[in-house]
C-alpha cells in the first residue's frame, strides 16, 4: 500500500515513516521542513542532533534498500500539494504536518494566526485534493486529547450519546481545547466530519496523547536515522524537560500543583496505532476517532518516576513547584477512553519500562548539548 506521511521530517513523522517503509508499505514524505526553521527562529535545538531529511532518508536507503520518496513544500500550496498527490497517488494519507506547539501558538497574536492558518488551511487542502482526484484515499489524521480539556465526566472517543427531553443522539464529543493550537486541531476535526458527511471521504482522527521516547526499531538502527527530542520551554513536553534536568542536575520544575493528569503513549505505540488504523480503513462517509494514548499520569507522579530512575542510576533529582505560566485546571477529574485501538490489537508500552532507555540514557548521553536558558518557560497564557 503507498502511504504518504504528511511532516515525515518531524517526530512522529519520522518515526512513522520508517516504521511503514520496514514493514512493505511504500512511503512518501510531505515536508515543508517549516519545524526546523521555527527552532532555529527561537534559537532551540532538539537535544539528540539530526541529520537533514535527504541524508536521513538516503541512509535508510543504504542501511535496508528500501526507498521514500522526497516530496518539500507547503501543505498551505495548494498547487504543491495538488501536484505532489498526482505525483505519489497514495492510497493512504497520514497528516502529522501542523504547528504543534500549544506555548508557540500562544506567544502572540502572530503566532496564534500562523498556526491556525497553517493548521486548518492545511488540512482543508488536504480535504479538497482528496474529494477532487482521491475520495477513496483513506486519510489518517492527528488531532490530540487536548481537544476534549478536561470535563468532569469520562472522555469518550470522539461520540457521545445524550439523552435530552426525551430524546437521544450520538452526537460529538463536546470539545473545550485549552489553548490556540488545541483549538486549530478542533476546527480540523469539524472540517474533517463535515468532509466524510458531504463527500464521502473516509478519516480517522487520532485523538493522540502526549508522545515519549526516542527509540523505535528503525531510528535505533544508526546515528544518522536519531529522533527529534525537544526539551525547550516551547517544544518540549513535561517529561522531557524533567528527563533534561535530572541530567543536567536541575531540579525538574512542576508547573503549579502538579495535578494536572494527561493521557501518554510510546513512540513505538504511535507507529502502530497509525499502522493499525491504516490496516482497517474508515468506511467510505464515515469519520472515525480514536483516543490513542496508553497511560495516564498526574505530571507530579512523572516527576516521581525520573527521580526514582534517575536515583537508579546515581543522579540526585530535586523537585519544584514552579508558577503556572498557563490557564488550566489543576485539581480536575480526568478519566478517558481507548479501547478501540486496543480491540484492534495494540499491545502498549509502559513508560515504566522505557523511562531509562529511551529517555534518560539520551538525556545522559546528549546532556553536553543542552541550553540551560530554554529549558524555563517564557510564555505565558495571561
Ligand atoms: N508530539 C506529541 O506529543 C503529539 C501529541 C499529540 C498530537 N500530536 C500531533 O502529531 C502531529 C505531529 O507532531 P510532532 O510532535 O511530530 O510535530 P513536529 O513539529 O516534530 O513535526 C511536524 C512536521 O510537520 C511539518 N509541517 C508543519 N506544517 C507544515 C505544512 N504547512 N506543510 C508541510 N509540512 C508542515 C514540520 O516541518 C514538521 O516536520 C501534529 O499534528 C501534532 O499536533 C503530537
Amino acid at each position: 500500500m503507498k502511504v504518504l506521511v504528511i511532516g515525515g521530517d518531524g517526530y512522529c513523522g519520522w518515526a512513522t515513516a520508517l516504521y511503514l517503509s520496514n514493514r512493505g508499505y511504500e512511503v512518501g514524505i510531505l515536508d515543508s521542513l517549516v519545524r526546523r526553521h521555527w527552532d532555529a527562529q527561537l534559537c532551540v535545538e532538539t537535544l539528540t542532533p539530526i541529520a537533514p531529511i535527504q541524508q536521513r532518508i538516503q541512509r535508510w536507503k543504504d542501511l535496508t534498500g528500501k526507498s521514500i520518496d522526497l516530496f518539500v513544500g507547503d501543505l498551505t500550496d495548494y498547487t504543491f500539494l495538488s501536484g505532489a498527490m498526482h505525483s505519489f497517488e497514495p492510497e493512504a494519507v497520514v497528516h502529522f504536518g501542523e504547528q504543534r506547539s500549544a506555548p508557540f501558538s500562544m506567544i502572540d497574536r502572530e503566532h496564534a494566526v500562523l498556526t491556525q492558518v497553517n493548521n486548518v488551511v492545511g488540512t482543508l487542502n488536504l480535504l479538497y485534493v482528496m474529494r477532487e482526484s482521491f475520495p477513496d484515499c483513506h486519510l489518517v489524521k492527528l488531532g490530540t486529547m487536548g481537544e476534549y480539556g478536561t470535563p468532569n465526566i469520562d472522555i469518550e472517543e470522539g461520540y457521545i450519546t445524550i439523552e435530552h427531553n426525551g430524546r437521544k443522539d450520538t452526537l460529538p464529543y463536546p470539545k473545550q481545547p485549552g489553548s490556540f493550537y488545541h483549538l486549530s486541531k478542533v476546527h480540523d476535526s469539524h472540517n474533517i466530519h463535515f468532509a466524510c458527511k458531504i463527500w464521502g471521504l473516509r478519516a480517522t482522527d487520532l485523538n493522540q496523547g502526549i508522545v515519549y521516547g526516542v527509540l523505535t526499531d528503525e531510528t535505533g538502527m544508526d546515528e544518522l536515522l536519531v529522533n527529534r527530542l525537544d526539551y525547550d520551554g516551547v517544544f518540549g513536553t513535561a517529561l522531557n524537560r524533567f528527563c533534561i534536568q535530572a541530567a543536567v542536575g536541575h531540579p525538574l520544575t512542576v508547573y503549579g500543583s502538579g495535578s494536572q493528569t494527561r493521557a501518554m503513549l510510546d513512540i513505538r505505540d504511535t507507529v502502530r496505532c497509525v499502522e493499525l488504523a491504516i490496516a482497517t480503513p474508515a468506511n467510505p462517509g464515515e469519520f472515525r476517532v480514536f483516543n490513542q494514548f496508553t497511560e495516564m499520569f498526574s505530571i507530579q507522579d512523572i516527576a516521581m518516576m525520573i527521580k526514582g530512575a534517575g536515583n537508579s542510576l546515581g543522579l540526585s533529582v530535586e523537585i519544584k513547584s514552579i508558577e503556572n505560566p498557563r490557564v488550566e485546571a489543576e485539581e480536575h477529574y480526568f478519566n478517558a477512553k481507548n479501547t478501540n485501538l486496543l480491540d484492534l490489537g495494540l499491545q502498549p508500552h509502559l513508560l515504566s519500562d522505557s523511562l531509562l532507555d529511551s529517555l534518560l540514557n539520551f538525556s545522559i548521553k546528549y546532556k553536553d548539548r543542552v541550553d540551560e536558558s530554554q529549558i524555563l518557560p517564557k510564555v505565558t497564557w495571561r
